[in-house]
């Protein structure tokens, strides 16, 4: 569907698509077995102004259609990897804050060094003990003169280590409801930063996922996300929305990558005398799963598009591309091992790399049960709205119940029309 891409959009997709299957996809499993930062890949992506792509351009980035060409750069490095996809998109992540909410001075400082790929970052909004709640956050941050000093600890920190700065959430008011959160950007080697547990992953494993912890950790009060305390809440969530449309495309290339996997393995693959492609229940399988594939990128580009746009409906869409895109990834991968059979199950084949990638997108950015709870809260919102105009249209019977009080008006009235049809009905029986 690629001529439904802007020129600029297909650009982005070629060169990352000749830089994937040159720098990525010939050492995924490597890295994926030893679990270690692919720094060979990150410098290949820094030297081709790829980390360019969701940066306005007056900060060094390449503007355009930021969100939308971000989701293509994500789709094409996962379609070889997805571990490379995340690698590359949690600096996306990371960054939005700033771009969302940070002050002149932030921008300035911290976006063209992004930009470059010479700063990468991560996003420190989950804890131990708060996951989808994530208001429920522990970490505190206090004033103290011109510094603020954080104390607690954030779990599932993906670039972990490998970035230099970090966004953090954390608790400078706990007695206020609506503003007790605030983002702070903390470099690396602050000190009283320190990590812990790399942690041991299903999947996405060349990029690390660690525990940061902060004790007496000092940063300059200036560090504090636009400036004003209170607003990391908001600024977490508005984050969220233009974020979650990358996961969505890791998912959409992890579902494609096993899509074609499935369709070259199934054309080789002889049982019964003919290439298993040959067999109607496989073609259904393949053509339901690109299917699938197809709706959940487009639902992906409309996200990205409305995200680009500014358009209100972004966080509906975006939970709904995230829902979507990485329960039919799941679904793809899993199916594109079955079409594998035996082998499809062995870590000497690419094919079970994909399920496992793919597993994670149904978790993070917030877990698909949350997706749901995002959208259903919008719908409830739209139906109020819809009520007016939908009022006149509904049914307004009331039960008449003996010895329950005087029947209310409207209830008379319902219950006197059998009366004035009762020969109509008596002619309908006879
Ligand atoms: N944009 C702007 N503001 C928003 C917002 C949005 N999309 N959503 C909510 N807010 C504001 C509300 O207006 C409200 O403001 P006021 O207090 O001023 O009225 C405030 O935030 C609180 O909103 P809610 O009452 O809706 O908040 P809630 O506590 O009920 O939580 C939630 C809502 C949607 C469940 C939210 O907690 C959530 O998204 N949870 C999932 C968290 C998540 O995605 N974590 C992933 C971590 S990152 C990660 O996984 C990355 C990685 O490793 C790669």
């Amino acid at each position: 569907m690629d001529g439904l891409l802007s020129k600029e959009n297909r650009e982005w997709r070629e060169r990352v698509r000749a830089l994937a299957e040159k720098a990525v996809r010939p050492v995924a499993a490597r890295y994926d077995r030893a679990q270690e930062y692919p720094w060979e890949i990150q410098k290949a992506l820094a030297k081709e102004g790829i980390f360019k792509v969701w940066i306005p351009e007056e900060y060094g980035g390449a503007g355009g259609e930021r969100i939308l060409n971000l989701c293509i750069v994500v789709e094409e490095l996962s379609r070889a990897c997805g571990g490379v996809g995340v690698l590359f998109a949690v600096n996306a992540l990371g960054s939005f804050p700033i771009i969302l909410g940070g002050t002149g001075a932030q921008k300035e400082k911290w976006l063209p060094k992004l930009a470059a790929g010479e700063t990468l970052i991560a996003y420190c909004l989950s804890e131990k003990g708060s996951g989808s709640d994530a208001a429920s956050m522990r970490c505190r941050a206090r004033r103290d003169g011109n510094e603020y000093v954080i104390d607690g600890e954030k779990k599932w920190t993906t670039n972990g280590q490998a970035a230099n700065l970090y966004t953090v959430f954390a608790v400078t008011d706990p007695k206020s409801k609506s503003r007790r959160i605030s983002g702070i950007l903390v470099e690396k080697g602050t000190p009283g930063f320190t990590f812990s547990k790399i942690e041991d992953k299903m999947g996405i494993r060349c990029v690390p996922v660690v525990e940061s912890h902060f004790r007496n950790c000092r940063v300059p009060a200036d560090h504090v996300l636009g400036g004003l305390e209170g607003y990391g809440f908001r600024h977490a969530m508005a984050t969220l929305d233009i974020a979650r449309p990358g996961v969505a495309a890791q998912a959409v290339g992890l579902a494609q990558g096993a899509l074609e996997w499935a369709l070259v393995y199934t054309s080789r693959r002889k049982q019964f005398g003919q290439r298993i492609i040959d067999f109607q229940a496989v073609q259904h399988m393949l053509a339901d799963m690109a299917t699938k594939v197809e709706a959940a990128r487009q639902l992906v580009y409309a996200a990205a598009r409305a995200a680009d746009r500014g358009l209100d409906n972004l966080t509906r869409l975006s939970a709904m591309c995230k829902l979507y895109a990485t329960d039919v990834a799941m679904e793809v991968t899993t199916n594109a091992v079955q079409l594998f059979g035996g082998y499809g199950y062995m870590r000497d084949y690419p094919i079970e790399k994909y399920m496992r990638d793919a597993k994670i997108t149904q978790i993070y950015e917030g877990t698909n049960q949350v997706q749901r709870l995002v959208i259903s809260r919008n719908l409830m919102k739209e139906a109020t709205l819809l009520a007016e105009l939908l009022d006149p249209y509904l049914p307004k019977e009331t039960q008449y119940v003996l010895d329950e009080g005087p029947t209310p008006p409207e209830a008379a009235a319902a219950f006197s029309v059998p009366a004035v049809s009762v020969p109509a009905i008596k002619t309908l029986y006879q």
